[in-house]
């Protein structure tokens, strides 16, 4: 990957953690401070992957495949959003990136994870966030929270096993990168999470004008 200039952040959480939420308040906060910003998300953030994004959330497939169309998502998104922002010294904010494969298509669902890392080394090369904000909860918790928001696609329709293997994949992800992982306590209330991620930005960004 050629050299980048810009911040490269992503939220990570169990379905419900409420990463969304705050990732609109921290853009927000960012543009208002006159930062350069690109929001996206995965899987998606380009034509081609919000495609694949639709067929992985509402086609029952095998986590391999589910691995494959997620990276060939990333491999687009890269390519064509987020290596050229980062060049440009945009900051750019994901909602999910591939600690989320190793989570739920490794952890969750039992996927070799050296057959993920192999993925992630070919689609990314060297490019990694610069900081991983984990929204943590109690997978009852996150449970409770996307009854009460939405009508549940096919991930969230899992059970609460399924979310722990999930929560205890991020954790181990953490527990391999724990300088650019953070673990956020999601089931503080939403102005206590609010506080810690803006601690964490200002962090890796500096301090907001
Ligand atoms: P999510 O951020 O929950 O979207 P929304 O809040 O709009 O429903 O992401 C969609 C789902 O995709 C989520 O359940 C996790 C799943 N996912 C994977 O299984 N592997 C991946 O690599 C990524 C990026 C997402």
């Amino acid at each position: 990957m050629t050299q980048q200039k810009g911040r490269f952040i992503t939220f990570e959480g169990i379905d419900g953690a409420g990463k969304s939420t705050h990732i609109e308040a921290v853009a927000a906060r960012l543009s208002a401070a006159g930062h350069r910003l690109v929001c996206t998300r995965e899987p998606g953030g380009t034509p081609l992957a919000e495609h694949l994004r639709e067929l992985m959330l509402h086609t029952p497939m095998d986590p391999l495949t589910e691995a494959l169309l997620v990276f060939a998502a990333r491999r687009d998104h890269i390519s064509t959003v987020i290596a050229p922002a980062l060049q440009r010294g945009d900051t750019v904010l994901c909602d999910r990136f591939t600690d989320a494969s190793f989570a739920y298509q490794g952890a969750g669902h039992g996927l070799d994870t050296a057959l993920l890392a192999w993925l992630e080394a070919q689609v990314q090369g060297d490019l990694q966030p610069d900081l991983t904000l984990w929204f943590d909860v109690p997978p009852s918790l996150a449970q409770q929270r996307r009854a009460a928001a939405r009508a549940a696609d096919r991930f969230e329709q899992q059970d609460l096993e399924f979310f722990a293997r999930v929560r205890a994949g991020y954790e181990s992800r953490m527990r391999e990168a724990p300088d650019r992982i953070v673990r956020i306590d999601g089931s503080l209330t939403t102005q206590e999470v609010g506080q810690l991620v803006a601690v964490q930005i200002d962090q890796a960004l500096g301090p907001q004008r």
